[in-house]
C-alpha cells in the first residue's frame, strides 16, 4: 500500500503532461539522459533519505524535523526543511491544480466527442480558446481543488488507498495500449523514438541540465517533505530501499511511455515538440480523434490523468495539512479545507496567467504560472534536496539511520550513505553553479 501511495504521489501530471513538453523544449534525447542520470544518482538517494526521516519521526515533516533535530542534537535551523516544504506546497499546488483542471475539462470534451476526427488546427485553436477563457480555467481549477480537498479530508488511509489501488494498474494498462497504438498506427514511431533517445546536443542549453534535475525532483515528489509525510505511515518491517527503487522505476517508465505516445503524434501531425504546456492537450486529442474507439479511450485516459493528478495533489498538500492537524488540534477535515482554500487562492494567479494576466511577468519573460513552476521545481525542490541529504547524512544520529536501513546489505548502505551525504548534495550544488555561470 505504501508503494502504491507513493507511486500515486509520484505518477501524475509530471510524467504525462510535464515530462514530454519539457523534454521537447530541451532537445529530447540529451535531456532524457540527463534526467535519468538525476533520477538514479540524486533522486533515489534523496527519496530514501526522505522516507528514513519520515519513518523515524512519524509526524508531519515540520514536527518530524523538530523531533529528529532534537534527538540528534543538531541546530534548530534544520527545521527550515519542514517549513520550506510546506510553503513550496502552495506554489506547486497553485499551478498543478490549474493543469489538472484542464484535464478535467478535456475529459468532458472527449466524452462529448468534440475531438472526433480533429486535425492539428482544430486541436490547437480549441486549446487556445479554452485556456484564453479565464472563467473556464478558473472554474475547472476550483472544481479540481474541491475534489482534492474532499479526498484529502478523508485521510491518507481511506481516501488515498482506495483510489490508488484501482487507479494505478488501470493507468499502466491504458498507457501501454496507447504505446502499442503509437507503435503500430501512428506511422511516426521511429521519429518519436529518435527524438526521445537520439543524442543531439543543439537544443540542450545551460538551463537544460537544471530543468532535468528539477524534473527529476518534481516527478519523484521530492524536496518538500511529501515523501517524508508518507514515510510516517510506513510499517516498521517494510524495506525502504526496495520501495524507493520500485517507485522510481515505475515513475520513470510512465514518463518514458508518455513520451513514446506523445511524440509520434506530434511528428505525424506536423506539431512542434517544443510547443510548451499545451503539448499533451493538443497532441492527444488528435490521436484519440483518429483512432478506432478514440472517444471512449480518450475519455478514459483523461479520467485517469485526472485521478493521477488528484493522488499527486493530495501529497503536495499533505505536509501542510498534517502540520495544521498537529499544531492547531483541529480535525483533518478542517485542516484540509483551510489548506485547500489557501492553495486555491494562490492558484488564481496561475489560472489567469493564460488569459487576463498573460502580460504580467514576475521574472523576466515568465508569467505567474511560469514563475511558480520554475522557482519551485528548479530552485526550492533541489535546495530542499541538498538540505535533506546533508541532514540525513551528517546530522541525523547514525543509529537512527542504521536502524531504518537495517534490512539492506551493508555494502548497499555504505554506497547509499555516500550518495546521500556527498554525491547528491554536491551534484545539486554543481548543477546550480553551472547554471549561474551559464
Ligand atoms: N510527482 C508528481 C507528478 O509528477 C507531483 C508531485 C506530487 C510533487 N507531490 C509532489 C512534486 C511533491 C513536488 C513535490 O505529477
Amino acid at each position: 500500500m505504501f508503494i502504491l501511495a507513493v507511486a500515486g504521489s509520484a505518477v501524475g501530471l509530471g510524467n504525462i503532461w510535464r515530462f514530454p513538453y519539457v523534454a521537447g523544449e530541451n532537445g529530447g534525447g540529451v535531456f532524457v539522459l540527463a534526467y535519468i542520470g538525476c533520477i538514479a544518482l540524486i533522486g533515489i538517494p534523496i527519496m530514501i533519505a526522505e522516507i528514513v526521516l519520515g519513518r523515524a519521526g512519524r509526524q508531519s515533516p515540520i514536527n518530524t524535523m523538530r523531533t529528529l533535530t532534537a534527538r540528534s542534537e543538531g541546530s534548530s535551523a534544520w527545521q527550515a526543511i519542514g517549513w520550506m516544504g510546506a510553503l513550496a506546497g502552495f506554489m506547486i499546488l497553485s499551478f498543478y491544480s490549474v493543469i489538472a483542471g484542464w484535464a478535467l475539462a478535456y475529459l468532458i470534451d472527449m466524452g462529448r466527442g468534440v475531438f472526433v476526427d480533429a486535425g492539428a488546427e482544430f486541436a490547437t485553436s480549441s486549446f487556445q480558446s479554452f485556456t484564453g477563457d479565464p472563467v473556464k480555467v478558473l472554474g475547472w481549477h476550483t472544481l479540481f481543488m474541491i475534489i482534492t480537498t474532499i479526498i484529502a479530508a478523508r485521510g491518507v488511509g481511506k481516501g488515498l488507498e482506495t483510489t490508488v489501488r484501482y487507479l494505478m494498474p488501470t493507468l499502466f494498462f491504458l498507457l501501454l495500449a496507447l504505446v502499442a497504438w503509437a507503435a503500430f498506427s501512428s506511422g511516426h514511431f521511429q521519429e518519436g523514438l529518435a527524438f526521445l533517445f537520439a543524442f543531439k546536443t543543439d537544443q540542450f542549453t545551460g538551463d537544460s541540465i537544471l530543468m532535468a534535475m528539477g524534473q527529476a525532483f518534481f516527478t519523484l515528489s521530492l524536496g518538500m517533505g511529501a515523501i517524508m509525510a508518507y514515510g510516517a505511515y510506513l510499517p516498521k518491517e517494510a524495506s525502504i530501499v526496495n520501495s524507493a527503487l520500485t517507485i522510481a522505476v515505475i515513475d520513470t517508465l510512465v514518463a518514458i511511455c508518455s513520451g513514446l505516445v506523445i511524440f509520434p503524434i506530434v511528428f505525424a501531425n506536423g506539431l512542434e515538440p517544443s510547443a510548451g504546456p499545451g503539448l499533451m492537450f493538443i497532441s492527444l486529442p488528435i490521436a484519440f480523434g483518429q483512432m478506432a474507439g478514440g472517444q471512449f479511450f480518450g475519455t478514459l485516459f483523461f479520467l485517469l490523468v485526472g485521478f493521477a493528478a488528484i493522488t499527486s495533489a493530495i501529497s503536495i498538500g499533505e505536509p501542510a495539512v498534517a502540520w495544521v492537524v498537529e499544531k492547531a488540534k483541529v480535525t483533518r477535515k478542517t485542516s484540509a479545507i483551510v489548506i485547500g482554500s489557501l492553495a486555491w487562492l494562490v492558484g488564481i494567479g496561475s489560472a489567469l496567467s493564460f488569459n487576463l494576466w498573460s502580460d504580467v511577468k514576475l521574472l523576466p519573460g515568465k508569467t505567474f504560472f511560469d514563475t511558480m513552476d520554475y522557482v519551485s521545481n528548479n530552485i526550492i525542490l533541489p535546495l530542499g534536496g541538498i538540505l535533506i541529504g546533508l541532514f540525513a547524512g551528517w546530522v541525523l544520529d547514525r543509529k537512527i539511520l542504521a536502524e531504518q536501513l537495517s534490512d539492506a546489505p551493508s555494502l548497499v548502505v555504505s554506497c547509499l550513505l555516500w550518495l546521500i551525504r556527498v554525491l547528491a548534495p554536491l551534484g545539486i550544488a554543481v548543477v546550480f553553479i553551472m547554471t549561474i555561470i551559464n
